[in-house]
């Protein structure tokens, strides 16, 4: 493959004008359904953070739109001219580095990954590599970054709060972090919820989503309290969302058991498929498709811009 040029791409801006959603306080259940359109929900105790920000996007259920959730709230931010990380911490399928490795990153020299990283065979500045995209970074995951499951602790020193240790000792100047988790709570994925500060859950439709979500926040309740008490649920991305009655009632259920948390519907689209197919992020392949306005929108919520445009 030929070498492509890092950083060529501006991220686009989205126009005002587009079909974004509205922005309330609570979840609607009181409009008739014919009349009814979904809503992003900001409660009132809700604050956007200011960067440098690390942010965790998971669920232990898998296909329920982790990975797109990670890539378009990475593009959303490096669109606002954030310094953009993103991390792709799913050691089964390294979902995000093959979908990224042919169009958006460039080949260039020996690349190292994420499980070098925990190997103490790279830092993480050396494991980050630029796309084309200006703003967003990235570190690869690779299949064998499940060893840091099975490995011994001579070879994976503290996996646990490696991440945090290696973020603290990072050079680079980053307004954000993002790890894309894998579904499973594994040693990797600990880690990333000990080095971050921001919980972010991606669901889908199904009546079990929000039973489901509490085994992630058992666990996150748990790492609060004995190794990182920053760390907080901000938002809950409903991806695939449609205009049911399903998706109404289970937006309410995640309202009213996530009170202080973004609810935001990332509505259905075709061209979440395509765009996968077509290995671009959505908000290239169809920048003012729907799910891409909800995750522009929601990422401009969850991270304040106003001190860099001071
Ligand atoms: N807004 C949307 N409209 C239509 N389909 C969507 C939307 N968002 C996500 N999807 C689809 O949901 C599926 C799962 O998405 P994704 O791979 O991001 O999930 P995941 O949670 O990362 O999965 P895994 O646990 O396997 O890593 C994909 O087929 C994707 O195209
Ligand atoms: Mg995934």
């Amino acid at each position: 493959m030929t070498a492509l040029q890092p950083q060529t791409v501006p991220v686009p801006v989205l126009d005002a004008d587009l079909d974004f959603l509205d922005i309330v306080t609570e979840w609607d259940t009181t409009t008739a359904f014919h009349k009814w359109r979904p809503s992003i929900v900001v409660p009132a105790t809700f604050r956007s953070a200011n960067t440098p920000r690390t942010i965790v996007v998971g669920n232990q259920k898998g296909g329920v739109g982790k990975t797109i959730t990670s890539l378009e709230l990475a593009m959303a931010f490096a669109a606002r001219g954030l310094r953009t990380r993103l991390i792709d911490a799913d050691p089964q399928k390294a979902a995000l580095t093959v979908w990224l490795r042919e169009t958006c990153y460039p080949e260039v020299g020996p690349r190292h990954t994420l499980r070098d990283v925990f190997f103490g065979q790279a830092t993480l500045a050396q494991a980050t590599h630029p796309t084309i995209y200006r703003g967003l970074y990235f570190i690869p995951s690779d299949p064998d970054l499940s060893d840091v499951e099975s490995a011994n602790s001579s070879k994976v020193l503290s996996p646990e709060t490696l991440l945090r240790d290696a973020l603290r000792a990072d050079t680079g100047e980053w307004d954000i972090n993002l790890f894309d988790l894998g579904p499973n709570l594994d040693k990797i994925s600990i880690s990333a919820l000990i080095a971050a500060q921001d919980l972010v859950i991606a669901i889908q439709d199904g009546g079990l989503e929000v039973e489901g979500t509490g085994n992630i926040i058992t666990t996150v309740n748990s790492i609060k309290e004995r190794m990182n008490p920053d760390l907080a649920l901000r938002a809950i991305f409903f991806t695939d969302f449609k205009k049911d009655s399903l998706h109404r009632k289970i937006g309410q259920e995640m309202s009213k058991g996530f009170p202080d948390a973004l609810i935001v519907p990332a509505r259905e689209s075709t061209n979440a498929g395509w765009s996968t197919l077509n290995k671009r992020p959505l908000r290239m392949y169809a920048p003012g498709d729907k799910p891409c306005l909800d995750y522009d929108r929601a990422a401009g919520l969850l991270i304040s811009t106003d001190q860099k445009a001071g």
